[in-house]
């Protein structure tokens, strides 16, 4: 397949990216600086630009069998996440492409979800106490959740490095035991529901089993 990655120089975007290739995908990575691809530059199709911006988004999609998100806000980008999704969205209608996979977090609630008590009570701190950049979260999935797309948001705890473990822990709509996630581990799972079609229009829980 032919994959759009966003984010494909930040630290999940990196196993990513190396993940998708392994399996014999071409990658399209958009980066806002191309310099921080390094080596990785000469195996994938590179487009520069923002995630934010349409006319880059029209560019960057056409052609494209998915796309893949691994962003995260590495500045006060408060709304990351929302603007990028607004603009994806439109961006891939337009370009008839149907099937999105992003990285979203354990605190985000949707329809459906059988969280245990703590892990409800966990979600509704985050939710209240949080800055502007973790509400962006719930902002985005309603902005995914509304369109006609084929879309899958991950929904991880905390983001680790390390080697991949291969011990890969999802459900759709229950909390994980664990609260970390290898990077590595994400990037594999990412890669199957691509793979494999899994949990469209869903948010599974996803985390590196204990
Ligand atoms: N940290 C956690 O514990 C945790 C927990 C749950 C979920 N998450 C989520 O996991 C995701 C990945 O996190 P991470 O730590 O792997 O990310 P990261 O290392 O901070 O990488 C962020 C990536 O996004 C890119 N980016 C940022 N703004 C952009 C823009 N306007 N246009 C194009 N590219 C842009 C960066 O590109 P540049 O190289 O150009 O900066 C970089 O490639 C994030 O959505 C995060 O919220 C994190």
């Amino acid at each position: 397949m032919r994959i759009v990655v966003l984010g494909a120089t930040g630290r999940t975007g990196r196993p990513l990216v190396e993940e998708l290739l392994r399996r014999g995908h071409t990658v399209v990575a958009l980066v806002r600086d191309p310099v921080r691809l390094g080596d990785v530059a000469q195996r994938v199709d590179v487009v520069r630009g923002d995630s934010r911006s349409a006319a880059d988004l029209d560019r960057l999609v056409t052609g494209a069998d998915a796309v893949v998100s691994a962003l995260g806000p590495t500045v006060k980008e408060a709304s990351l996440h929302t603007d990028t999704a607004t603009a994806l969205v439109g961006a891939m209608q337009r370009a008839g492409v149907r099937r999105f996979v992003g990285v979203s977090g354990a605190g985000i609630d949707v329809p459906g979800d059988q969280k245990s008590l703590s892990a409800r009570m966990i979600s509704k701190a985050i939710q209240t106490f949080a800055g502007d950049v973790i509400k962006d979260k719930p902002a985005e999935y309603e902005v995914y959740a509304a369109s006609n797309l084929d879309w899958t948001l991950v929904r991880t705890p905390r983001l680790v490095d390390g080697a991949a473990t291969g011990r890969l822990e999802h459900f759709a709509h229950r909390s994980t035991r664990s609260t970390q996630v290898v990077r590595a581990d994400l990037a594999a799972f990412v890669a199957d529901v691509i793979d494999q079609g899994s949990y469209v229009r869903q948010a599974p829980f996803f985390a590196t089993a204990k």
